[in-house]
């Protein structure tokens, strides 16, 4: 068998790699080694970028987003017994956020690579790839595919990052001594905005996915199993957390789903070795404070093709060759702003009452300079392509 890219990874960039190749005419597979039903359901981040939002309705595949999908002209930071609102619309004028589920655009994703009777496949047993530096081929389930190029979108813990040669990439991460407990609960949102709250319990987020379902999140330590939070915990504690507003009751409700989300920061460089490329997960994660995780899969996806499009149209490899470099630079502005985001609203065990002080002043700062609070929002909302 043979495609000219052969793609790793149905999740988010895998999926619009492969639609936005097919709309350039280029043909490609995609392995993917769960099932459609667990990869329509797998819960995770819901912001997508103005420019996210834009690429998938420019490649045709946000109707359902546009109609579903909640913009959001602001976020709030709450401490301190306050909160700060973040107001988009006066700081980066014409630019927003939409809240939509990423398992959403998986199954828009999904279905038009069907309906344009694209190849994916699903539970896709053994994946490895092989020659990399030229001639590439993948293997699966006792079948072989020829490509030309291969497209490593299988995640932080997928097979083609291992692949390439010890010594040739350069890891950079850092981890936090905390992870995210993540709820969705079938329960009209207590607040039309994101509500960032910084508390002396830890952080917790208040968000959404739709009128009658809210997604919650609460900071709890590294090493947190799911069933040491039942139901009546979890409440107990959001409450704790959020309701540190005068006038602000959060209402709850069933609790569908329920995990934790650990918290790295992680970068690779190069983000390509041979004929492969790296993109979304597999070559850098953040943790999920910014919500720029999805938002920079979709960029690199977008380099990506831009690049394979000159090389299958006109044999150029100038922009596969620059590839990397042409990623990294936002890459590096998403870690810098996860990081930031991250330690400004969680509390650290190490934390000394200067540290505590310090992190409150910096709230303090962002929440009254409109120069430092544009700042958050420029980068919240993303910034331009190419800048
Ligand atoms: C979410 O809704 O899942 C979400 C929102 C904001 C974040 C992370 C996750 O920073």
């Amino acid at each position: 068998m043979r495609t000219q890219v052969g793609i790793i990874g149905a999740g988010p960039a895998g999926l619009l790699l492969s639609h936005l190749l097919h709309l350039r005419g280029i043909s490609s597979v995609v392995l993917e080694k769960r099932s459609r039903d667990y990869v329509e359901r797998r819960v995770r981040a819901g912001v997508l970028e103005q420019g996210t939002v834009d690429t998938l309705v420019e490649a045709g595949v946000g109707e359902r987003m546009r109609r579903e999908g909640l913009p959001h002209h602001g976020i709030e930071l709450r401490y301190g017994g306050a909160g700060h609102r973040i107001p988009f619309e006066k700081l980066v004028p014409g630019r927003s956020i939409t809240v939509y589920g990423q398992q959403e655009v998986v199954k828009d994703l999904i279905a038009a690579r069907l309906a344009a009777g694209g190849d994916v496949r699903f539970e896709v047993e053994d994946v490895a790839v092989h020659s990399l530096e030229s001639q590439p081929y993948v293997t699966f389930g006792g079948e072989r595919l020829d490509c030309d190029v291969i497209a490593g979108c299988d995640g932080f813990h997928g097979v083609s990052r291992p692949a390439v040669p010890e010594g040739v990439l350069t890891v950079f991460e850092r981890e936090y001594p905390f992870a995210w407990l993540g709820i969705l609960a079938r329960v009209k949102p207590s607040s039309e905005e994101l509500i960032y709250a910084r508390t002396d319990r830890g952080f917790a987020l208040h968000s959404m996915r739709s009128p009658t379902v809210s997604r919650f999140y609460l900071q709890v330590p590294a090493d947190t199993r799911v069933e040491e939070w039942p139901d009546e915990r979890i409440w107990a504690e959001l409450r704790a957390r959020l309701e540190s507003v005068p006038g602000f009751t959060l209402a709850t409700g069933e609790i569908i789903e329920k995990g934790v989300t650990p918290m790295r920061s992680f970068v690779v460089e190069p983000m390509q070795y041979g004929r492969l490329y790296l993109a979304g997960d597999a070559a850098h994660i953040v943790p999920p404070t910014g919500a720029k995780g999805l938002n920079l899969a979709v960029a690199d996806v977008r380099v990506l093709t831009e690049a394979l499009a000159a090389f299958f149209e006109h044999g150029s490899t100038e922009l596969l060759d620059g590839y990397s470099d042409a990623c990294l630079k936002r890459v590096w502005r998403a870690q810098h702003f996860s990081w930031w985001m991250t330690t400004l609203l969680h509390t650290f065990e190490d934390d000394d009452p200067y540290g505590r002080r310090l992190q409150l002043s910096y709230l303090d700062y962002v929440t009254s300079s409109e120069a430092a609070a544009t700042t958050l929002a420029e980068n919240y909302v993303g910034l331009p392509y190419g800048s």
